[in-house]
């Protein structure tokens, strides 16, 4: 046996993987202000990583620079063992990377179907003309939608009138089914109600089970608690915890945010704790 069959033949997991993305290094300024600095943390497929941290502590900058949105000063980027450079967001989404937004990225005035299939309709082509293929498209719009346990009144629903956690639910099912490898989800549940949110918090665990790996910032200590395997925690741009979302508890958490933890460790060795941002003092 090979030492990849060996590798095949074990219990997949995050132990025993290659890391989907891995980040080393990160730093990005704007102007004076540090928005993230050294940063380095990994993600494997089907795991769901809660990024946490306070107001300013760098985490929607973070998601931009792995969705492509914004490029790093220095730093390297690694996904699927491979160097790359995520120079814009179809790069990103090239290689399956997505943020997830609540509406952004649907048209709310065509259903359900035109959003699943935006830019790749079937088409017949029918006397020179273009004939979508709508039976056909409904259905295996349905199909996904069915499979990852979306349940909505019907496909053709225009999406105006969907709430914002089934437009949620249908932007993370378009993600599955055209190939998505890692989604970005940031404050995905800011606007929900109770139920929408547990439902968003399910749906999390099915696309997690589908081998998708899943980065989702959030406010809320007991949604991270819900649905990471991992926590990572900044802080004023710098990573100041990694565990395990079983290895640790909220008010350990709470402390690695506002720097308690830091201060308690830094009486061992010597902690990050001495960065300070000019966040009250914008540039001129
Ligand atoms: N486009 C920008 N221009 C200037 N400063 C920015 C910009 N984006 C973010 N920042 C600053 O970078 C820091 C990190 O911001 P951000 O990543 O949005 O934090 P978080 O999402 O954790 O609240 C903050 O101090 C913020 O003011
Ligand atoms: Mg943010």
């Amino acid at each position: 046996m090979s030492a990849a069959n060996q590798q095949e033949a074990e219990l997949p997991g995050p132990a025993t993987t290659a890391p989907l993305l891995r980040i080393e290094s990160i730093s990005k300024r704007f102007g004076t202000v540090i928005a993230l600095d050294d940063v380095g943390f990994e993600v494997h497929a089907g795991e769901v990583v809660a990024l946490l941290g306070d107001n300013g502590a760098g985490k929607s900058t973070l998601i931009k620079i792995i969705s492509g949105s914004l490029e790093p000063d220095s730093g390297k980027i690694f996904f699927d063992g491979q160097e790359v450079r995520l120079a814009s967001p179809a790069a990103a989404k090239a290689l399956g990377i997505e943020t997830v937004y609540q509406d952004l990225s649907l048209c709310m005035n065509v259903d359900v179907v035109a959003n699943f299939f935006m830019g790749r309709e079937h088409h017949t082509k029918f006397l020179g003309l273009k004939i979508l293929r709508e039976a056909e498209m409904q259905a295996e719009t349905e199909q996904a939608m069915h499979d990852i346990g979306i349940n909505i009144p019907s496909v053709r629903a225009s999406v105006e009138h969907l709430s914002g956690g089934q437009r949620q639910a249908i932007e993370l099912c378009r993600f599955v089914h055209w190939g998505g490898r890692l989604v970005l989800l940031d404050e995905p549940f800011a606007a929900l109600g109770v139920e929408q949110t547990r439902r968003g918090l399910d749906l999390v665990q099915r696309v997690k089970k589908q081998g998708i790996a899943v980065i989702v910032i959030t406010h809320n200590m007991l949604h991270a608690f819900q649905v990471a395997d991992r926590v990572v925690v900044l802080r004023h741009g710098q990573v100041t915890g990694v565990r395990d979302a079983s290895a640790t508890n909220p008010e350990e958490v709470v402390s690695m945010i506002t720097g308690e933890w830091t201060r308690q460790a830094s009486e061992q060795e010597p902690g990050p704790g001495q960065h300070i941002q000019g966040e009250a003092s914008p540039s001129p």
